[in-house]
């Protein structure tokens, strides 16, 4: 059976640790690509020569040519400008947009089969942008950002209840900026309820300190975080090329859906070999669904400063 081909667009701190996690994972043959001469092809050198001690094969190549990219199975885009101290996402919109414009042409011309996953920021709406320049079916085209959020805020409950991080489920919803919405009615200690093992007012920090868990990153290193973010695409990527149908967080097409009306916004979805393959409906109750709103309203006022600029 060939091997899946992921190509990885942008080899800055997001996509190379990102290729190097896949390569580690072997998800298959790796082309990483940047328009900056010589740092895609440097890096994937560099994350092949690691492959001889880590012992994975030589399955990735490094290139500033998209025909290299021709015909992969899955796309991440990790390009676009990262945040900097004092900077919120949304301050990342108007240069953004041009980069992820310019990529999504460039797929949807020489990998019009693909999946996409998008990762720069403001994340929703630059997924909105690769879905509408693409033209691929919404279930094609996704972000990431829950599974980014829940790792952080797993991290955080294990921290505090001092347990094992892989024993923590939960589900974040809305927007990938200070109004997302975790969920912590569904967020569990080994199905235990974490509601049932912290007050109120413990969980209230914990969601902030997630909300605000990417500028804490900024505030401390100058710039954003990229393991995290690269662990979290690699499961997205994994659950599509393995077709897991992993139920997992994650930005995708929401009409009748949650009532979002036809935008992308973070939600907990299935994902496996045709990309997001079910939204899951929850029922949510008057106060999530009033945060979820407020999100998704930012959301839909992102989007369309998108329209006004594509
Ligand atoms: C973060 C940026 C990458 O949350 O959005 O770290």
């Amino acid at each position: 059976m060939a091997r899946d081909k992921v190509t990885i667009v942008g080899a800055g701190k997001v996509g190379a640790t990102t290729a190097h996690i896949a390569a580690t994972k072997q998800l298959g043959d790796i082309v990483l690509l940047d328009i900056a001469e010589g740092l895609a092809e440097g890096k994937a050198l560099d994350i092949a020569q690691a492959g001889s001690i880590q012992l994975y094969g030589p399955n990735i190549i490094g290139t500033r040519d998209w025909q290299m990219s021709a015909d992969s199975h899955l796309v991440i885009i990790t390009s676009g400008l990262p945040r900097k101290p004092g900077m919120s996402r949304d301050d990342l919109l108007t240069k953004n947009v041009q980069i992820v414009k310019d990529v999504s042409q460039q797929i949807a011309k020489h990998s019009p089969n693909s999946i996409v996953i998008v990762v720069c920021n403001p994340l929703d709406a630059m997924v909105y942008t690769a879905a509408k320049i693409t033209g691929f079916a919404r279930n094609k085209v996704m972000g990431m950002a829950g599974t980014l959020d829940s790792a952080r805020f797993s991290y955080f409950l294990a921290s505090e209840l001092d347990v094992s991080v892989e024993d923590i489920k939960c589900v974040l919803m809305g927007g990938h900026g200070d109004d997302m919405v975790p969920l912590p009615r569904f967020t569990s200690v080994s199905g235990i309820p974490i509601t049932e093992l912290l007050d109120e007012d413990k969980i209230a920090e914990l969601i902030e300190r997630t909300r605000k868990g990417g500028i804490e990153v900024v505030n401390l290193l100058g710039y954003s975080a990229y393991y995290a973010p690269a662990a979290g695409v690699v499961k997205m990527a994994e659950a599509i090329l393995k077709d897991k149908k992993t139920l997992m967080s994650c930005c995708a097409y929401c009409d009748s859906e949650y009532d979002a009306g036809g935008y992308f916004v973070g939600v907990p979805a299935i994902l496996g070999k045709n990309g997001v393959e079910k939204i899951v409906a929850l029922d949510l109750n008057d106060s999530e669904l009033a945060q979820f709103k407020k999100s998704l309203a930012h959301v839909k006022h992102l989007a369309q400063q998108v329209d006004g600029l594509l």
